[in-house]
């Protein structure tokens, strides 16, 4: 990438770019009016699934802010409904599946069904990048400088949906799967790895420019278990994503991970760490001095706003001037935030 590459893609190719690039986790959604108009038309996976509306949706809050990345509009949970579980999301509860929990229910699924299952996915990438490099883009100030960012979630998250049925504080079901049945968990997890691998090239080849792994649950693993379910899998991505879409990198988001996260950074590969709230991003920087960081404003005080907001967003800036770092949040977008604190940011964020 040259000085005149986009922004966000410098950075993770292990450039500092200043000010820093920024995009938000769940910028696109209920928080934005233009999201809660479109979300009356159709259910959820419907939006997932129609380009038009996919499309419409990602471009929604870079029309608005002009942010340096644009995530394909999609959910974590359209792999296994592609392999063939039911998948609901039910208002007010979240996603509700038809739980993995024998050999039998596994054996259902088919992950030969994902490429058909998927392709407009692949439609709506293809079509974001045309626009986003078109000779019309997206974003006035931002023309043709705007990355397309795929993603999937990672296995050990993806499994934690699938074998629970359902959203969880702790997914009991899930843990406890991994230690009285691993054989039945390992073969749930080896399924996983390698439908996400072959999904995430097929983003790439359709237009993504980066890919993010989401382990949202990664912290709710002891040592021995995070290696070998949440590193060992991302590892195995990584690996696979670099032999056969050399050059693509990879943001890596283990939540919650706390010390473990300075191993996964090491072990796995990952061209990025986005780092949640909760860590502290100066500390994480002096562990892994070459490795772009993304992060990490409490979403919560992106709702507060204000100059508390403010400060804290340039204490995080400022803090990583100098070396690679793509601003975010820690966690996504929380529905009630003021729309117009999402603007002030990007604009605090880019006063340099
Ligand atoms: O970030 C983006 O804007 C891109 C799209 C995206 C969504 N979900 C859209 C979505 C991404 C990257 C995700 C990731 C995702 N999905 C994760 C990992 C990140 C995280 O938040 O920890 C997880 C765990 C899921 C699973 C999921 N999807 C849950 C638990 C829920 C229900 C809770 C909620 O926030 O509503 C969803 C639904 C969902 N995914 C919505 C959106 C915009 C809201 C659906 C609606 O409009 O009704």
């Amino acid at each position: 990438m040259t000085e005149t590459g986009k922004p966000l893609l410098r950075v993770l190719q292990g450039e500092a770019v200043w000010p820093p690039p920024l995009w938000l986790m769940r910028q696109a959604g209920r928080y934005l009016p233009e999201f809660r108009a479109l979300r009356d038309k159709a259910d959820f996976i419907t939006r997932c699934m129609t380009p038009d509306l996919a499309t419409e949706i990602t471009l929604q809050p870079i029309r608005r802010y002009a942010m340096d990345g644009a995530i394909l509009f999609s959910d974590i949970l359209i792999l296994p409904w592609a392999m063939g579980q039911s998948l609901d999301f039910v208002q007010g509860t979240g996603p509700v599946l038809g739980a993995i929990r024998s050999e039998a229910d596994l054996a259902r699924l088919d992950p030969r069904r994902v490429a058909d299952a998927t392709a407009p996915v692949m439609e709506t990438l293809s079509r974001l990048r045309a626009t986003l490099d078109g000779p019309d883009p997206i974003g006035a100030a931002q023309g043709g400088k705007v990355a397309l960012l795929g993603f999937a979630g990672a296995p050990f998250t993806v499994a934690c949906y699938m074998v629970e049925g359902h959203g969880s504080r702790d997914f009991e079901a899930t843990r406890g799967m991994a230690y009285a049945n691993p054989m039945l968990f390992d073969r749930l997890m080896d399924m996983l790895t390698r439908a996400t691998a072959d999904m995430l090239c097929a983003q790439i080849d359709a237009g993504a420019e980066a890919v993010m792994l989401f382990d949202s649950w990664a912290g709710l693993l002891p040592p021995a278990q995070f290696r070998r379910h949440v590193i060992a899998p991302t590892r195995a991505i990584v690996q696979e994503i670099q032999t056969r879409r050399p050059g693509i990198p990879v943001i890596g988001f283990p939540r919650l991970a706390g010390i473990m996260a300075a191993e996964y950074a090491r072990d796995t590969g990952v061209k990025t760490m986005a780092l949640d709230t909760g860590t502290d991003m100066a500390a994480m920087a002096g562990l892994v001095p070459d490795l772009p960081l993304q992060g990490n404003l409490d979403p919560l005080l992106l709702l507060a706003g204000g100059d508390a907001m403010a400060a804290e967003a340039r204490s995080i800036r400022d803090a990583m001037k100098g070396r690679p770092h793509v601003f975010n949040l820690g966690h996504g977008v929380v529905p009630p935030t003021p729309p117009e604190h999402v603007g002030e940011l990007v604009r605090i964020v880019r006063e340099g």
